[in-house]
């Protein structure tokens, strides 16, 4: 029993544009990995870490692990082309005693400890997949391949999610199992048939994906939000 995570850093980051895999560009003079693991550490029962990274930054004596902020207690794997393939690499690093598996985006730097026992807890509770979601604050239209609107959702029933998503660790590993792509992992489960619950996100959860996300989390850290 315990929960096992794994951190998908693995991705370039071409939207931030910045010289350096998103996950090592510094936020307050420390890589967003980092940010993202001093909350990983404080969950309850975590009892086995993965870092999917990009290919080369496994060997715990690449440059960007100078400073010694790596956990020990960390495993560092190569992740894949797509988020998918990171976190299937991942999971296959993953302690097996682990019962419990929250998959968390890096980029997602500054998301709060309570989100992470939030989504535990309700994994615990019995969810087979549980993801943090928000309201949507934009009306949403789908649209087709010329651009005409074809519906708009009814909002209240829209949720943004974001991670850690968390998962029975026999759920996710047959999710993944499938060999689809999915921009999320819940995705993966929802379409193996299995009932995924939304519980409260939180608007630290935010992901840092172009410059302005990372100029906005530069405000938070600087106006001591986080
Ligand atoms: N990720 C990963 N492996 C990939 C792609 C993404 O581990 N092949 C991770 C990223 O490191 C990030 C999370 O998945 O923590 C969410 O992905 P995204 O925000 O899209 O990051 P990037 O793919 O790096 O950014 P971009 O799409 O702008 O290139
Ligand atoms: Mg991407």
């Amino acid at each position: 029993r315990g929960v096992g995570v794994v951190v998908v850093a693995a991705g370039s980051g071409s939207r931030l544009g910045a010289e350096m895999p998103k996950a090592f560009v510094p936020l307050a003079g420390q890589p967003l990995l980092r940010w993202a693991l001093a909350s990983v550490l404080r969950v309850q029962s975590l009892t086995s870490l993965v870092v999917v990274v990009p290919p080369g930054y496994e060997a715990p004596g690449h440059p960007a692990w100078q400073g010694g902020w790596l956990p020990a207690s960390a495993v560092l794997v190569a992740g894949g082309a797509e988020r998918t393939a990171s976190v299937a690499a991942g999971l296959a690093a993953l302690d097996p005693a682990c019962d419990v598996v929250l998959v968390h985006d890096a980029a997602r730097c500054l998301t709060p400890v309570a989100v992470f026992e939030r989504v535990v807890g309700a994994v615990r509770a019995g969810a087979d997949g549980v993801v943090p979601g928000v309201a949507v604050v934009d009306t949403v239209k789908s649209v087709d391949p010329d651009g005409f609107v074809t519906g708009t959702p009814d909002r209240a029933a829209l949720r943004a999610v974001q991670t850690p998503q968390g998962f029975r660790r026999a759920v996710l590993d047959a999710a993944h199992a499938s060999g689809l792509d999915a921009t999320d992992d819940a995705a993966l489960v929802e379409r193996a048939g299995q009932r995924v619950l939304v519980v409260e996100g939180d608007a630290l959860a935010f992901k840092v994906t172009t410059p302005d996300d990372l100029a906005r989390a530069e405000g938070l850290v600087a106006d001591g939000r986080v």
